[in-house]
C-alpha cells in the first residue's frame, strides 16, 4: 500500500505521515528533507540557488547523513528548499530516489507537495492536508521558538505566503491537490483528530481493496 500525503507548510502533514506510517508499520519518507538537504548543501558549498547544473549535481550526490541535521529544520533551509525545488533539474535528480522508496514490497508513506500528482500518481491513498495561514504560522512559530529561532508570527505569515506562492506557481510539479485526493483541513482539528481522519480514509480504501 502506497500512501501519498501532500499539503501546505505546517498543515500537519508531516505529523500525520509519521503517525500513519507507525500505525501501519510502513517505511516513511519526508520528501521535503531532500529539498532542504539540497538547499543547505548548496549554501555550505557556495553554490548559487539558481545554478541548475550545480544544484542537480548536489541533489544526486547527497550524503544521507545530512537528513538528520538540525540545520535542515530552520526557516532559512525551508526557503532555500523552496527555491531549489523550483528547478526542474533538481526535481529530476530527486525523483528516482523517491519512486524507488515508494516501490518497496511493504509499501510506504511519502509526504511532500507532489507525491500524489507526480512521484506516485497511482498511490492507493492520497491525502491533501491544509489549514488557514494564520493557524499554520502559529504552529510553525511554536516549533521554531522551541528551537530558539526568534522569528515573529508576522514574518512567518509573510514567509508562508511567499513560499506557498512559489510552490504553487512553479512550472514543474507545482504544489496542488490531486484530483483523487481526500482533503483533511486541520484548521480546527487537534492532531489526534486529524490522524484519526487520515486513518479512517486509509481503512476505507483497504476495505474497498479486499
Ligand atoms: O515540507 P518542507 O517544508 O520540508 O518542504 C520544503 C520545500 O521543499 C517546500 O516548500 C517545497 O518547495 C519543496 N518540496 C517539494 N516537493 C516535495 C517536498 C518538498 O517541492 N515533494
Amino acid at each position: 500500500m502506497i500512501i501519498a500525503i501532500d499539503g501546505t507548510l505546517a498543515s500537519g502533514k508531516g505529523t500525520i505521515a509519521t503517525r500513519i506510517a507507525a500505525y501501519y508499520s510502513l517505511p516513511h519518507m519526508d520528501t521535503g528533507r531532500l529539498y532542504r538537504a539540497t538547499g543547505v548543501a548548496a549554501m555550505r558549498a557556495g553554490v548559487p540557488l539558481d545554478d541548475a547544473k550545480g544544484l542537480a549535481e548536489l541533489a544526486s550526490t547527497l550524503d544521507p547523513g545530512i537528513y538528520e541535521e538540525a540545520d535542515l529544520r530552520t526557516a532559512e533551509a525551508g526557503a532555500a528548499a523552496s527555491k531549489v525545488a523550483a528547478i526542474p533539474e533538481v526535481r529530476a535528480a530527486l525523483l528516482e530516489l523517491q519512486r524507488t522508496f515508494a516501490q518497496q514490497p511493504t509499501g510506504a508513506v511519502l509526504d511532500g507537495r507532489d507525491i500524489g500528482t507526480v512521484v506516485c500518481p497511482d498511490a492507493d491513498v492520497k491525502l491533501w492536508v491544509d489549514a488557514d495561514t494564520e493557524v499554520r504560522a502559529e504552529r510553525r512559530h511554536r516549533e521554531l521558538a522551541a528551537a530558539g529561532d526568534p522569528i515573529t508570527i508576522e514574518e512567518l505569515i509573510r514567509q508562508l505566503h511567499e513560499r506557498d506562492e512559489r510552490d504553487r506557481s512553479r512550472k514543474d510539479a507545482p504544489m496542488k491537490m490531486a484530483a483523487d485526493a481526500v482533503l483533511i483541513d486541520t484548521t480546527h482539528l487537534t492532531i489526534d483528530a486529524a490522524v484519526e481522519k487520515a486513518r479512517a480514509t486509509v481503512e476505507a480504501v483497504m476495505t474497498r481493496q479486499e
